[in-house]
C-alpha cells in the first residue's frame, strides 16, 4: 500500500512582532485580559512587503530544504488559506510560481482555521490515488488584513504566518508502526456559519470585508466538537490517548486547548501549545506549531502525533500522523 509520509517540515513568520502591550493605545484592552483569556502573549503582523504567497512561498522553501529536495520534486502545491493574495488566481499558483515549479498543478483550499487539517487530508488522498507522489501543503494566513482593528474582540486574537509541509508517497505496510497519514476525520455543519464569517466577498459586496466573531458561541461548541473527532480518530486507528506522543492542536486560546486536552485525557506534557508565540494565525496554526515542536526536538521520526483544528463553518477536523 501506499502512505504519504512527512519529509520535511519549515514555517515563516512576519519579522513584526506585536506584544499584547501594544494593542492598549489602539483598543481598550490589557495585556492581562489577552494573556487571561487566550493565552497569547504576542503574534507577528505582516509588513508591507509580507503577503500570504510570500511567506507561503519562505515556509515552503525551508520544507524543500529540510526535506533535502529541489522545488522540481514537487508535482502537487496544496495550500490552505482565507487570506489569499488576490480572489484569483489560487495562491499556490503564486507560490508555485515564486518557486519555479513548471509542471504539476497548484490549487488553494479554504475552511479557515482548519483548512491545514482538510489540506493534508486531500493531499493524502491525492497520493494515495497515485496523482501526486511529493505535495507541498502549506498553510499560510495574513489575517491582520481582514481584522477590524477596532474590534477589541477579535483584533488581539489572531496573527500572520506560514507553515509547510512536504508529503511524499512511500510503499508501506501500512500498520499502526508503520511511518505516515494514519486515520483522519473531517466535518463540518453549516448552520453555525453567522457564528464567525467574514462580512463581505467577491460575490456578496464586492469587497474583502472584515472578520466578525461571537467569540463566545464559538468556544462554547469548539471542546465537544474538537473531542468528538478526535474520538472518531482513535476508534479508526484503534489506538487510546495513552498511545500519543504528541497532541498539536489548533492554537486558538490556550483554555479551549487545555480543556480539549483535559476531556480527552492527554496528559499536559505532551500538548504542543505556541499560541502565546503566534496568537491565532488560523490555516497556518497546526504547521506552526509542528515546526516548533520539531526544531526544539520533541517531535522525532516515529512518533505518532495528533493534529486537530475547529474554525468558522463551522468546520472542524483531526489527523493522526506516525511522524
Ligand atoms: N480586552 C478587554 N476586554 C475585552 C476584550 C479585550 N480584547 N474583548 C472582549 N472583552 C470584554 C467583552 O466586551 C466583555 O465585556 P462585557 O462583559 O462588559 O460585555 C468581556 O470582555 C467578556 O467577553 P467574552 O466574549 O464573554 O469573553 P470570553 O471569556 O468568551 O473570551 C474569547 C473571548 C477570547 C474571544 C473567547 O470567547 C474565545 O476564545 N472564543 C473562541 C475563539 C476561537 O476559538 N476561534 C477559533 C476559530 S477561529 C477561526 O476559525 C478563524
Amino acid at each position: 500500500m501506499i502512505r504519504s509520509v512527512v519529509r520535511g517540515i519549515g514555517s515563516a513568520l512576519p519579522r513584526r512582532i506585536m506584544k499584547n502591550a501594544d494593542f492598549e493605545g489602539i483598543v481598550e484592552t490589557s495585556d492581562e485580559w489577552i494573556a487571561q483569556r487566550t493565552g497569547i502573549r504576542q503574534r507577528h503582523i505582516a509588513g508591507d512587503d509580507e503577503t500570504t504567497a510570500s511567506l507561503g512561498a519562505d515556509a515552503a522553501r525551508a520544507a524543500l530544504s529540510n526535506a533535502g529536495l529541489t522545488p522540481d520534486d514537487i508535482d502537487l502545491v496544496l495550500v490552505a488559506t482565507s487570506t489569499p493574495d488576490n480572489t484569483f488566481p489560487a495562491t499556490a499558483v503564486d507560490i508555485q510560481n515564486r518557486l519555479g515549479i513548471r509542471h504539476g498543478f497548484a490549487f488553494d483550499m479554504q475552511a479557515v482555521c482548519s483548512g491545514f487539517i482538510y489540506a493534508i487530508t486531500t493531499a493524502d488522498l491525492y497520493i494515495k490515488g497515485g496523482l501526486a507522489t511529493r505535495v507541498l501543503v502549506i498553510g499560510a494566513e495574513t489575517f491582520s488584513r481582514i481584522l477590524d482593528w477596532t474590534d477589541r474582540g477579535t483584533c488581539v486574537l489572531f496573527g500572520d504566518g506560514s507553515g509547510a509541509l512536504v508529503l511524499e508517497a512511500v510503499e508501506s505496510q501500512a500498520t499502526l508502526a508503520d511511518r505516515g497519514i494514519v486515520a483522519a476525520s473531517l466535518r463540518s455543519d453549516g448552520t453555525h456559519k453567522d457564528k464567525l464569517f467574514v462580512d463581505g466577498g467577491p460575490g456578496t459586496t464586492g469587497t474583502v470585508g472584515h472578520l466578525r466573531m461571537e467569540g463566545r458561541e464559538v468556544f462554547k461548541h469548539a471542546v465537544g466538537m474538537i473531542t468528538d473527532v478526535i474520538e472518531d480518530v482513535f476508534a479508526k486507528a484503534g489506538i487510546t490517548a495513552d498511545d500519543l506522543d504528541w497532541f498539536v492542536p489548533h492554537q486558538a486560546n490556550k483554555r479551549i486547548i487545555d480543556a480539549s486536552a483535559r476531556k480527552l485525557g492527554i496528559a499536559e506534557e505532551k500538548v504542543v501549545t505556541t499560541v502565546q508565540l503566534h496568537g491565532n494565525t488560523s490555516a497556518a496554526s497546526v504547521p506552526l506549531a509542528l515546526s516548533v515542536a520539531v526544531a526544539d526536538g520533541r517531535i522525532k521520526k516515529g512518533d505518532l502525533v495528533l493534529l486537530e483544528a475547529m474554525g468558522g463553518g463551522f468546520t472542524w477536523g483531526a489527523v493522526l500522523v506516525r511522524w
